[in-house]
């Protein structure tokens, strides 16, 4: 059997680790390229176990360094680039968009230029975000042929990749597919995240910061699942694809923190109404259908399953969250505005 070569980007983050793991616990046919410039929300700790595997290579750098890029490509005969390299924090984009516009544009449009001035048939897998859609302010859901809409700086930086991946497509031909996934959780996520900073807020007696009056809606997909979509859509045959995925688990932020709250056998007192995120979306939510017919791909971890597994994960590695964090870590929201 022919071995794959892939170069993940942004693999020591939180969905790219998780990505990496499974494909090196279920897939003996593929080698991993991982390559990460480790900001702060990507660690090494992440990959525990994994990093020294024969079929891993890590690799500490930056989508935007062009050579570095050829010489990875060239020397591993790559078959496929997957692209999880971003900053990826809507708050941290509205105090600094800047770097959001360096690496998740002009790192995406990098990578594909030296995808297309390569020798080989790589194909080009984009991780993108149902964010590009913008908010869901009166129902439905979000289709692949919604209009794009972002109203966050980071959003934004998301829809301009989409755009440079559907012109490099368009254009020159190369074999290009997207996903754009809904709100993610579970292990190794970077405590800024809600999810996280609920159970470490709990963990610590702290209250939970909660923007506005708590009614957006995001759709929770556990990462495992999104992982799978990812590993799917990279094996279709058909180019050119822009698939969504979601969790069908709609929730407000409130109906979350409480869920959180009653796992932990936490009080409901700790939620705190605070100042809302400027420019804050209503409401995120996705139709998968595209994905579970073409693909035969559908979520296999519902939301209170998927809860109790985080709380268990974060409950057991603690270790892991000194290392990423302090235990007592300051949220940026916290940094910003409360401190
Ligand atoms: P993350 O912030 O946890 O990880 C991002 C990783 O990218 C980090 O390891 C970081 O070090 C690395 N990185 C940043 N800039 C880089 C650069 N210039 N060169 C190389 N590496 C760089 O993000 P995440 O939550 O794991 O998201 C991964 C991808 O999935 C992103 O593209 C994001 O837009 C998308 N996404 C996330 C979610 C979610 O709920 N978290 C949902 C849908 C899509
Ligand atoms: O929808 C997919 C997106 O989900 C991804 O593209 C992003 O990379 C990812 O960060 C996530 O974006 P959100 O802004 O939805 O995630 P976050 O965890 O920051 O916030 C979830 C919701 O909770 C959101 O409505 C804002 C709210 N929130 C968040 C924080 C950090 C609070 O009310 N209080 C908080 O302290």
């Amino acid at each position: 059997m022919k071995r794959k070569n892939i170069l993940v980007t942004g693999g020591a983050g939180f969905i790219g680790s998780n990505f990496v793991r499974m494909v090196l616990d279920e897939r003996d046919d593929i080698n991993v390229v991982n390559l990460d410039a480790l900001t702060y929300a990507g660690n090494l700790a992440n990959l525990e176990g994994y990093v020294d595997s024969p079929r891993h290579e890590f690799v500490h750098g930056d989508i935007n360094d062009a050579e570095l890029i050829d010489s990875i490509i060239g020397n591993n005969n790559v078959d496929a680039v997957v692209n999880f390299a971003a900053e990826s924090h809507v708050d941290r984009s509205i105090e600094g968009p800047r770097v959001f516009y360096e690496t998740n544009v002009m790192g995406t449009l990098n990578l594909l230029e030296r995808v297309r001035s390569s020798d080989g048939d790589v194909r080009f897998l984009q991780v993108s975000t149902d964010e590009v859609y913008g908010s869901l302010d009166d129902g439905g859901l979000f289709t692949e042929t919604t209009t794009i809409k972002p109203n966050s700086p980071y959003s934004a930086s998301k829809a301009a990749a989409d755009h440079l991946v559907h012109s490099f497509r368009h254009t020159f031909g190369m074999d290009c597919v997207m996903t754009r996934c809904s709100n993610n959780y579970g292990p190794l996520q970077f405590p800024e995240k809600m999810v996280p900073l609920c159970i470490n807020n709990i963990k610590n007696g702290k209250n939970i910061p909660l923007y506005g009056d708590g009614l957006q809606v995001r759709d929770w997909l556990y990462v495992h699942d999104h992982c799978a979509a990812i590993l799917r859509v990279l094996e279709s045959e058909p180019t050119g694809e822009v698939y969504n995925i979601g969790g069908c688990d709609e929730k407000t932020n409130l109906e979350l923190v409480k869920t959180i709250l009653r796992l932990l056998d936490a009080d409901e007192s700790l939620i705190t109404f605070v100042k809302d995120r400027p420019g804050h979306d209503r409401r995120y939510a996705i139709d998968s259908s595209k994905l579970m017919n073409e693909l035969g791909w559908a979520p296999t971890v519902d939301f209170e399953t998927g809860m109790r597994k985080t709380i268990q994960w974060y409950e057991e590695n603690q270790q892991w969250l000194d290392a990423v964090a302090s235990g007592d870590y300051l949220s940026y929201y916290e940094r910003m505005y409360d401190a």
